[in-house]
Protein backbone atom coordinates (compact mmCIF):
# COMPACT_ATOMS: atom_id res chain seq x y z
CA UNK A 1 0.00 0.00 0.00
CA UNK A 2 2.89 2.08 1.29
CA UNK A 3 4.91 1.51 -2.36
CA UNK A 4 1.91 2.35 -4.83
CA UNK A 5 1.36 5.68 -2.75
CA UNK A 6 4.62 6.47 -3.24
CA UNK A 7 4.70 5.40 -6.85
CA UNK A 8 1.71 7.75 -7.30
CA UNK A 9 3.35 10.57 -5.60
CA UNK A 10 6.18 10.38 -7.64
CA UNK A 11 4.11 9.70 -10.77
CA UNK A 12 1.48 12.03 -10.78
CA UNK A 13 3.61 15.42 -10.67
CA UNK A 14 6.38 13.92 -12.83
CA UNK A 15 2.83 13.09 -15.71
CA UNK A 16 1.86 16.74 -14.96
CA UNK A 17 5.37 18.30 -15.37
CA UNK A 18 5.78 16.46 -18.52
CA UNK A 19 2.73 16.99 -19.75
CA UNK A 20 2.52 21.12 -19.16
CA UNK A 21 6.20 22.16 -19.10
CA UNK A 22 8.33 19.89 -20.58
CA UNK A 23 6.77 19.37 -24.33
CA UNK A 24 8.43 20.80 -27.21
CA UNK A 25 5.82 21.71 -28.47
CA UNK A 26 4.00 23.85 -25.81
CA UNK A 27 3.19 27.51 -27.14
CA UNK A 28 5.61 26.41 -30.70
CA UNK A 29 3.60 28.59 -33.37
CA UNK A 30 3.48 25.89 -36.09
CA UNK A 31 1.73 25.98 -39.69
CA UNK A 32 0.43 22.56 -41.00
CA UNK A 33 -0.37 22.45 -44.86
CA UNK A 34 -2.80 19.37 -45.97
CA UNK A 35 -4.48 19.99 -42.34
CA UNK A 36 -8.08 19.03 -43.70
CA UNK A 37 -7.06 15.19 -43.56
CA UNK A 38 -5.09 12.58 -42.74
CA UNK A 39 -1.78 12.83 -41.70
CA UNK A 40 -2.23 16.72 -41.56
CA UNK A 41 -5.21 16.23 -39.58
CA UNK A 42 -3.53 13.71 -37.26
CA UNK A 43 -0.64 16.26 -36.50
CA UNK A 44 -2.73 19.17 -35.92
CA UNK A 45 -4.80 17.29 -33.57
CA UNK A 46 -2.16 15.61 -31.61
CA UNK A 47 -0.41 18.63 -31.60
CA UNK A 48 -3.15 21.03 -30.23
CA UNK A 49 -3.14 18.53 -27.19
CA UNK A 50 0.64 19.51 -26.73
CA UNK A 51 -0.35 22.85 -26.68
CA UNK A 52 0.86 24.18 -30.13
CA UNK A 53 -0.74 27.53 -31.62
CA UNK A 54 -1.81 26.31 -35.30
CA UNK A 55 -2.37 27.95 -38.58
CA UNK A 56 -4.25 25.20 -40.67
CA UNK A 57 -4.13 25.01 -44.11
CA UNK A 58 -5.33 23.15 -47.65
CA UNK A 59 -7.70 23.94 -49.89
CA UNK A 60 -11.50 23.14 -48.38
CA UNK A 61 -12.01 25.76 -45.70
CA UNK A 62 -14.95 23.86 -44.34
CA UNK A 63 -12.67 20.46 -43.66
CA UNK A 64 -10.35 22.61 -42.25
CA UNK A 65 -12.91 23.67 -39.73
CA UNK A 66 -14.06 20.24 -38.82
CA UNK A 67 -9.85 19.54 -38.35
CA UNK A 68 -10.21 22.47 -36.06
CA UNK A 69 -13.28 21.20 -33.89
CA UNK A 70 -11.24 18.01 -33.12
CA UNK A 71 -8.45 19.88 -31.87
CA UNK A 72 -7.92 20.92 -27.92
CA UNK A 73 -10.28 24.14 -27.51
CA UNK A 74 -7.31 25.51 -25.20
CA UNK A 75 -4.95 26.78 -28.03
CA UNK A 76 -5.02 29.53 -30.63
CA UNK A 77 -6.01 27.88 -34.38
CA UNK A 78 -5.87 29.76 -37.30
CA UNK A 79 -7.80 28.68 -40.49
CA UNK A 80 -5.74 29.78 -43.40
CA UNK A 81 -7.15 28.36 -47.02
CA UNK A 82 -4.35 27.66 -49.79
CA UNK A 83 -3.90 26.14 -52.88
CA UNK A 84 -0.46 24.70 -53.30
CA UNK A 85 -0.89 24.58 -57.18
CA UNK A 86 -1.42 28.19 -56.79
CA UNK A 87 2.01 30.05 -56.60
CA UNK A 88 0.53 33.33 -57.28
CA UNK A 89 -1.66 33.00 -54.64
CA UNK A 90 0.50 32.07 -51.96
CA UNK A 91 2.81 35.26 -52.61
CA UNK A 92 -0.58 36.74 -51.73
CA UNK A 93 -1.25 34.58 -48.55
CA UNK A 94 2.27 35.07 -47.25
CA UNK A 95 2.33 39.27 -47.87
CA UNK A 96 -1.27 39.20 -46.62
CA UNK A 97 -0.24 36.97 -43.16
CA UNK A 98 3.02 38.84 -42.35
CA UNK A 99 2.40 39.51 -39.14
CA UNK A 100 1.32 36.16 -38.04
CA UNK A 101 3.93 34.02 -40.40
CA UNK A 102 6.68 35.28 -39.56
CA UNK A 103 6.26 33.93 -36.00
CA UNK A 104 5.92 30.51 -37.25
CA UNK A 105 8.28 28.36 -35.31
CA UNK A 106 7.63 25.07 -37.51
CA UNK A 107 6.29 25.07 -41.16
CA UNK A 108 4.86 21.22 -41.53
CA UNK A 109 5.14 21.14 -45.08
CA UNK A 110 2.74 17.82 -45.82
CA UNK A 111 0.05 18.92 -48.13
CA UNK A 112 0.49 16.61 -51.45
CA UNK A 113 -0.64 14.46 -53.86
CA UNK A 114 -0.28 10.87 -55.20
CA UNK A 115 -0.42 8.98 -58.66
CA UNK A 116 -1.67 5.60 -60.25
CA UNK A 117 -0.95 5.47 -63.77
CA UNK A 118 1.53 3.86 -66.05
CA UNK A 119 3.95 6.66 -67.89
CA UNK A 120 3.17 5.66 -71.03
CA UNK A 121 -0.63 6.17 -69.46
CA UNK A 122 0.21 9.70 -68.07
CA UNK A 123 -0.96 13.39 -69.76
CA UNK A 124 1.91 16.16 -69.42
CA UNK A 125 -0.39 18.06 -67.39
CA UNK A 126 -0.45 15.78 -64.42
CA UNK A 127 3.46 15.51 -64.38
CA UNK A 128 3.24 19.43 -64.01
CA UNK A 129 0.37 19.62 -61.10
CA UNK A 130 2.05 16.97 -58.95
CA UNK A 131 5.62 19.02 -59.04
CA UNK A 132 3.44 22.42 -58.75
CA UNK A 133 1.84 21.47 -55.91
CA UNK A 134 4.34 18.64 -54.10
CA UNK A 135 7.29 20.19 -55.19
CA UNK A 136 6.91 23.61 -56.32
CA UNK A 137 4.38 24.43 -53.71
CA UNK A 138 6.32 23.65 -51.03
CA UNK A 139 9.03 25.11 -51.80
CA UNK A 140 7.24 28.83 -52.53
CA UNK A 141 5.90 28.63 -48.96
CA UNK A 142 9.30 27.23 -47.13
CA UNK A 143 11.01 30.30 -49.55
CA UNK A 144 8.58 32.63 -47.86
CA UNK A 145 9.19 31.83 -44.34
CA UNK A 146 12.71 31.33 -44.25
CA UNK A 147 13.26 35.40 -44.02
CA UNK A 148 11.99 35.17 -40.62
CA UNK A 149 13.77 31.64 -39.69
CA UNK A 150 16.95 33.67 -40.46
CA UNK A 151 15.84 37.12 -38.71
CA UNK A 152 15.61 34.74 -35.19
CA UNK A 153 18.23 32.41 -36.21
CA UNK A 154 15.67 29.39 -35.58
CA UNK A 155 12.89 27.40 -36.92
CA UNK A 156 12.45 23.80 -38.42
CA UNK A 157 11.11 22.71 -41.67
CA UNK A 158 9.55 19.70 -41.81
CA UNK A 159 9.07 17.80 -44.74
CA UNK A 160 6.37 15.06 -45.69
CA UNK A 161 8.09 12.87 -48.18
CA UNK A 162 7.32 9.35 -49.18
CA UNK A 163 9.32 6.21 -49.30
CA UNK A 164 8.31 7.03 -53.23
CA UNK A 165 11.33 9.50 -52.24
CA UNK A 166 13.89 7.39 -51.83
CA UNK A 167 13.45 4.93 -55.24
CA UNK A 168 11.45 4.85 -58.11
CA UNK A 169 7.66 3.27 -57.89
CA UNK A 170 5.73 1.98 -60.76
CA UNK A 171 2.79 3.60 -61.52
CA UNK A 172 3.96 6.33 -58.93
CA UNK A 173 6.58 7.89 -61.45
CA UNK A 174 5.72 12.01 -61.14
CA UNK A 175 4.76 11.47 -57.86
CA UNK A 176 7.96 9.61 -57.04
CA UNK A 177 10.21 12.48 -58.74
CA UNK A 178 7.74 15.13 -57.12
CA UNK A 179 9.00 13.62 -53.50
CA UNK A 180 12.92 13.13 -54.65
CA UNK A 181 12.82 16.83 -56.40
CA UNK A 182 12.08 17.72 -52.10
CA UNK A 183 14.54 15.72 -50.96
CA UNK A 184 17.32 17.48 -53.39
CA UNK A 185 16.14 21.13 -52.51
CA UNK A 186 16.10 20.23 -48.54
CA UNK A 187 18.92 18.56 -48.16
CA UNK A 188 20.71 21.40 -49.92
CA UNK A 189 18.96 23.87 -48.25
CA UNK A 190 20.05 22.39 -44.51
CA UNK A 191 23.64 21.91 -46.14
CA UNK A 192 23.70 25.95 -46.24
CA UNK A 193 22.10 26.58 -43.41
CA UNK A 194 24.57 24.12 -41.56
CA UNK A 195 26.32 27.39 -39.22
CA UNK A 196 22.32 28.32 -38.02
CA UNK A 197 19.84 26.85 -35.69
CA UNK A 198 17.55 26.12 -38.38
CA UNK A 199 16.78 22.67 -38.50
CA UNK A 200 15.27 20.63 -41.48
CA UNK A 201 13.61 17.36 -40.86
CA UNK A 202 12.30 15.23 -43.15
CA UNK A 203 9.50 12.24 -42.69
CA UNK A 204 9.16 9.34 -45.42
CA UNK A 205 6.34 7.33 -44.98
CA UNK A 206 5.33 4.11 -46.57
CA UNK A 207 1.88 2.98 -46.49
CA UNK A 208 -0.14 4.54 -43.59
CA UNK A 209 -3.78 4.14 -43.29
CA UNK A 210 -5.16 7.89 -45.06
CA UNK A 211 -7.15 8.52 -48.01
CA UNK A 212 -4.09 9.39 -50.25
CA UNK A 213 -4.67 6.59 -52.95
CA UNK A 214 -8.56 7.60 -52.90
CA UNK A 215 -7.07 11.09 -54.32
CA UNK A 216 -4.11 10.18 -56.36
CA UNK A 217 -4.14 10.87 -59.86
CA UNK A 218 -4.86 8.90 -63.13
CA UNK A 219 -3.85 9.58 -66.40
CA UNK A 220 -6.06 11.59 -67.70
CA UNK A 221 -5.46 14.29 -63.87
CA UNK A 222 -8.81 12.40 -62.27
CA UNK A 223 -9.09 11.45 -59.11
CA UNK A 224 -8.85 7.47 -58.98
CA UNK A 225 -11.61 7.41 -56.20
CA UNK A 226 -10.50 3.95 -54.63
CA UNK A 227 -8.59 2.99 -51.46
CA UNK A 228 -5.62 0.70 -52.31
CA UNK A 229 -5.17 -2.50 -49.98
CA UNK A 230 -1.88 -1.30 -49.22
CA UNK A 231 -2.82 1.81 -47.56
CA UNK A 232 -6.11 0.28 -45.91
CA UNK A 233 -3.71 -2.71 -44.19
CA UNK A 234 -0.99 0.42 -44.08
CA UNK A 235 0.52 2.04 -40.41
CA UNK A 236 -2.30 3.02 -38.37
CA UNK A 237 -2.38 7.21 -38.70
CA UNK A 238 -1.99 7.18 -34.60
CA UNK A 239 1.33 5.05 -34.80
CA UNK A 240 2.70 7.17 -37.59
CA UNK A 241 2.34 10.60 -35.91
CA UNK A 242 3.71 9.32 -32.84
CA UNK A 243 6.99 8.49 -34.52
CA UNK A 244 6.74 11.50 -36.57
CA UNK A 245 6.37 14.08 -33.70
CA UNK A 246 9.17 12.22 -32.11
CA UNK A 247 11.30 12.47 -34.92
CA UNK A 248 10.46 16.31 -34.87
CA UNK A 249 11.39 17.11 -31.20
CA UNK A 250 14.52 15.05 -31.55
CA UNK A 251 15.63 16.82 -34.83
CA UNK A 252 16.56 14.28 -36.83
CA UNK A 253 17.74 14.81 -40.23
CA UNK A 254 15.43 12.08 -41.55
CA UNK A 255 13.50 8.99 -40.43
CA UNK A 256 11.75 6.67 -42.49
CA UNK A 257 8.08 5.74 -41.08
CA UNK A 258 5.66 2.56 -42.18
CA UNK A 259 5.84 -0.93 -42.73
CA UNK A 260 8.66 -3.33 -42.16
CA UNK A 261 9.02 -4.47 -45.83
CA UNK A 262 8.76 -0.53 -47.27
CA UNK A 263 10.66 1.00 -45.11
CA UNK A 264 13.17 -1.91 -43.78
CA UNK A 265 13.81 -4.23 -46.10
CA UNK A 266 13.18 -2.47 -49.60
CA UNK A 267 15.84 0.07 -48.84
CA UNK A 268 18.60 -2.21 -47.51
CA UNK A 269 18.02 -4.54 -50.57
CA UNK A 270 18.67 -1.58 -52.46
CA UNK A 271 21.32 -0.35 -50.53
CA UNK A 272 23.43 -4.13 -50.82
CA UNK A 273 22.36 -4.41 -54.37
CA UNK A 274 21.11 -1.79 -56.37
CA UNK A 275 20.89 -4.10 -59.47
CA UNK A 276 18.64 -6.87 -57.62
CA UNK A 277 16.36 -4.09 -56.17
CA UNK A 278 15.89 -2.52 -59.74
CA UNK A 279 15.02 -6.08 -60.60
CA UNK A 280 12.49 -6.77 -57.64
CA UNK A 281 10.74 -3.83 -57.83
CA UNK A 282 10.12 -4.24 -61.63
CA UNK A 283 8.34 -7.40 -60.66
CA UNK A 284 6.55 -6.51 -57.61
CA UNK A 285 2.66 -5.27 -58.15
CA UNK A 286 2.73 -2.51 -56.47
CA UNK A 287 -0.55 -0.30 -56.25
N1 LIG B 1 -0.74 7.98 -46.54
C1 LIG B 1 0.35 7.45 -47.05
O1 LIG B 1 0.47 6.23 -47.15
C2 LIG B 1 1.48 8.34 -47.47
C3 LIG B 1 2.66 7.71 -47.90
C4 LIG B 1 3.73 8.50 -48.30
C5 LIG B 1 3.63 9.88 -48.26
N2 LIG B 1 2.47 10.46 -47.87
C6 LIG B 1 2.42 11.94 -47.90
O2 LIG B 1 1.75 12.43 -46.76
C7 LIG B 1 1.18 13.71 -47.08
C8 LIG B 1 -0.26 13.73 -46.58
O3 LIG B 1 -1.01 12.76 -47.28
P1 LIG B 1 -2.21 11.93 -46.62
O4 LIG B 1 -1.80 10.53 -46.62
O5 LIG B 1 -2.65 12.56 -45.38
O6 LIG B 1 -3.31 12.09 -47.77
P2 LIG B 1 -4.74 12.80 -47.81
O7 LIG B 1 -5.59 12.26 -46.73
O8 LIG B 1 -5.19 12.69 -49.23
O9 LIG B 1 -4.42 14.33 -47.45
C9 LIG B 1 -3.76 15.16 -48.36
C10 LIG B 1 -3.83 16.58 -47.84
O10 LIG B 1 -3.17 17.44 -48.80
C11 LIG B 1 -4.05 18.51 -49.13
N3 LIG B 1 -3.86 18.95 -50.49
C12 LIG B 1 -3.97 18.23 -51.63
N4 LIG B 1 -3.80 19.01 -52.70
C13 LIG B 1 -3.60 20.27 -52.22
C14 LIG B 1 -3.39 21.53 -52.84
N5 LIG B 1 -3.37 21.69 -54.18
N6 LIG B 1 -3.21 22.60 -52.04
C15 LIG B 1 -3.23 22.50 -50.70
N7 LIG B 1 -3.43 21.34 -50.07
C16 LIG B 1 -3.61 20.24 -50.83
C17 LIG B 1 -5.47 17.96 -48.91
O11 LIG B 1 -6.37 19.01 -48.59
P3 LIG B 1 -7.45 19.69 -49.56
O12 LIG B 1 -8.06 18.62 -50.38
O13 LIG B 1 -8.38 20.36 -48.59
O14 LIG B 1 -6.67 20.69 -50.35
C18 LIG B 1 -5.25 17.08 -47.70
O15 LIG B 1 -5.38 17.86 -46.52
C19 LIG B 1 1.31 13.87 -48.59
O16 LIG B 1 2.37 14.74 -48.88
C20 LIG B 1 1.63 12.46 -49.07
O17 LIG B 1 2.40 12.48 -50.25
C21 LIG B 1 1.39 9.73 -47.48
Amino acid sequence: MHQKLICVFIWLPWSLIKRNTLSYYKNKNIWITGASAGIGRGLAIALSKKGANLVLSSRKEAALRATEKLCDPSVSITILPLDLEDHNGLDDILTKNKPQLSQVDILINNGGISQRSKVVDTDFDVYKKLMDINFLGTVKLSLGILPYFRKRNAGQYVVISSMAGKFGVPVRSGYSASKMALHGFFDAMRAELKNTDIVTTIICPGYIQTDISLNALTGSGSAQGTRDDAQRNGMPLSAFITRALSAIENHKEEIQVGGFVETKIAPLINRLSPSLFKKIIARSKVT
